[in-house]
């Protein structure tokens, strides 16, 4: 494998824009992390109002937006940041970016006018006041759109149908489902909207002065996109919203270049004028990316906002559960996820009920209690369940005399609550058996190879102590827990090279012969635990996977 340098002295810029925050991470010509800049959006951007970065709408159950131009302000604060730091603007040679996936934003007819002509003496945010025909951009937590999903599903033939072209059956979080919405309910919104944009691709058209692609990873979260043929499936325009494709614009693969950095970036704060704009994506794709993940066995866990689980393949065959992407990095690959809505913000939540709203006292509780937590089974949906299809509501259960050796005889009763202790354990192995009973259905090794985690849970030992005993592998980590931001560094890069050769360049070729002296290798963080003990995971697993099936049999989404 042919190795490639990056020019002496540049250096290539990855921005990650969440649900909670704006990160930005800079990686030097040799991959080495120079800089990482945060803004959060509640309490730098204290004047949106939001929490934990959204609106949770009291009047229509499930409907979940952030405000577009929160995004706005926050990529003006950022560069602000930047051009005070050390750091050399004009070396840097690309710039690419994450975004929390799904959430789309609606450009008022007229908007690519305001793009194309930014004035570099006043902010984006002055100048894009009235660039939207909605002010607020539904996101990936907006749970509020299940009847679109069924109609969607049945227009294209079943639920099977459309997850074999689609890499999904019609999820409410999926920008198409939030389209039909948007247009039956808001016609107006609709009629004057004149291009949607992901959140991906929106912060590169910022960049760029114009309308950017969609990219191809981040664009089969849509339930609009033939993930084969990497082209818009007429069958899913035709069943979501008229005149659709017009308001998409084209798609692109994630290495391609959107565009040099507008003049605006030049002239405001000394970007060079050669400075490329790699297509933005989609944060799990950039995972991907960052924690380099390229052998078919190792499973990708994120402990972000949202949980998820990920694998890299070059044989994808989509179902009823989980979801396929193509890879931001290979044209050839795949990569199969599973996500949970219930993540940080609900471990967050039970910390704060039972374990002082501290870490410290989560983690000694959760080295405190007994793995099998003597047979206390938790479900703990704080926001709607994704996987489950479940709606908001804690369920205990005790499953009687439990010790792992059986479950034959044994009956489990449901509690109102556990001791705070148990609690804490309760949510953290839940989660976990979840996604090994899930990941084992969706295709993963068992033991998986090793697991990668990242987001910012996996900065915890104790909560990556459990996932090593209840999957059986070791786990590891990156540098830092931000691998979104600096996969998008990283896919910088990648496009860069792409660019120069005028070729598509496998991105091992940038770090496989120096991945140890990288930011991007992977560290041991937690050895497997005893094998007896992940048996008798499997055992408590099972019996989790039963009780869950009955509570989506009585409370599910349909
Ligand atoms: P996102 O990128 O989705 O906005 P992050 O990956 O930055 O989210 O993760 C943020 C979350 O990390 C917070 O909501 C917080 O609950 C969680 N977190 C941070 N530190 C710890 C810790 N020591 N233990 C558990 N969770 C943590
Ligand atoms: C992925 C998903 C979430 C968001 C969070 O399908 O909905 O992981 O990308 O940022």
């Amino acid at each position: 494998m042919a190795e490639i340098s990056l020019p002496d002295g540049s250096y290539y810029l990855g921005f990650d824009s969440s649900t909670q925050s704006l990160k930005a991470t800079v990686l030097d010509s040799n991959l080495n992390i120079v800089l990482s800049e945060l803004i959060r959006f509640d309490s730098d951007l204290p004047h949106y109002k939001t929490k934990d970065g959204v609106y949770r709408d009291p009047s229509v159950n499930g409907r979940i937006v952030s405000p577009t131009l929160m995004w706005v302000e926050a990529l003006d604060l950022m560069l602000q940041k930047l051009a005070k730091s050390e750091l050399d603007l004009s070396k840097i040679a690309a710039v690419s970016g994450s975004a929390q996936q799904h959430g789309s934003v609606y450009w008022k007819t007229g908007s690519s006018q305001i793009l194309s002509s930014l004035d570099p003496k006043k902010s984006l945010l002055d100048q894009l006041q009235n660039g939207f025909s909605s002010k607020e951009s539904p996101i990936w937590m907006d749970s509020s759109t299940t009847s679109e999903c069924r109609k969607i599903e049945e227009a294209c033939g079943g639920a099977m149908e459309l997850s074999q072209v689609t890499g999904s059956r019609a999820y409410e979080r999926f920008t198409g489902p939030q389209i039909k919405k948007i247009s039956n309910t808001q016609p107006d919104v609709y009629n004057n909207t004149e291009r949607i944009s992901l959140v991906s691709s929106f912060m590169a058209s910022l960049l760029i002065g114009a309308y950017a692609a969609i990219d191809h990873s981040d664009g089969a979260g849509m339930n609009l996109m033939d993930i084969k043929q990497k082209n818009w499936s007429k069958l899913a325009l035709g069943a979501t919203a008229p005149n659709l494709e017009s308001k998409l614009g084209e798609l692109a693969p994630a290495y391609a270049v959107a565009g040099n950095i507008a003049s605006y970036f030049v002239e405001r704060y000394h970007f060079n004028k050669h400075c490329l704009v790699i297509n933005w994506s989609g944060d799990n794709p950039n995972s991907v990316a960052g924690l380099t993940l390229n052998v078919p066995g190792d499973l990708g866990i994120s402990l972000g906002t949202s949980d998820t689980v990920f694998m890299i393949t070059k044989d994808p065959n989509p179902g009823l559960e989980g979801h396929v992407f193509p890879s931001p990095v290979d044209p050839e690959g795949y990569m199969v996820m599973l996500v949970y809505q219930n993540g940080s913000l609900t471990r967050e939540d039970v910390r704060n009920r039972f374990a002082e709203k501290s870490w410290d006292t989560f983690n000694k509780f959760l080295q405190q209690t007994p793995p099998l937590n003597g047979g206390k089974l938790g479900f703990y949906y704080k926001e709607s369940e994704i996987l489950p299809p479940l709606p908001v509501g804690f369920h205990r259960y005790v499953l009687e005399n439990f010790t792992g050796e059986t479950l034959d005889g044994l009956t489990e009763h449901e509690v109102q609550e556990f001791n705070a202790p148990s609690e804490v354990r309760a949510i953290i192995e839940g989660q976990f058996l979840s996604m090994r009973a899930h990941a084992e259905r969706f295709g993963m090794p068992s033991p998986p190879q090793r697991i990668i985690a990242t987001g910012g849970a996996s900065a915890n030992h104790s909560i990556l102590s459990s996932m090593a005993s209840i999957f059986g592998c070791d786990v590891y980590t990156v540098e830092r827990p931000d691998s979104a931001s600096l996969g998008a560094a990283l896919r910088a890069a990648h496009g860069f090279v792409c660019s120069e050769k005028g070729s598509f360049i496998p991105i091992s070729n940038l770090y496989m012969h120096k991945l140890e002296q990288t930011s991007l290798s992977c560290k041991l963080s937690v050895k497997s635990g005893d094998e007896e003990l992940v048996s008798k995971y499997a055992l408590f697993m099972k019996k989790r996977i039963e009780i869950e099936n009955r509570l989506v049999q009585k409370l599910g989404r349909v």
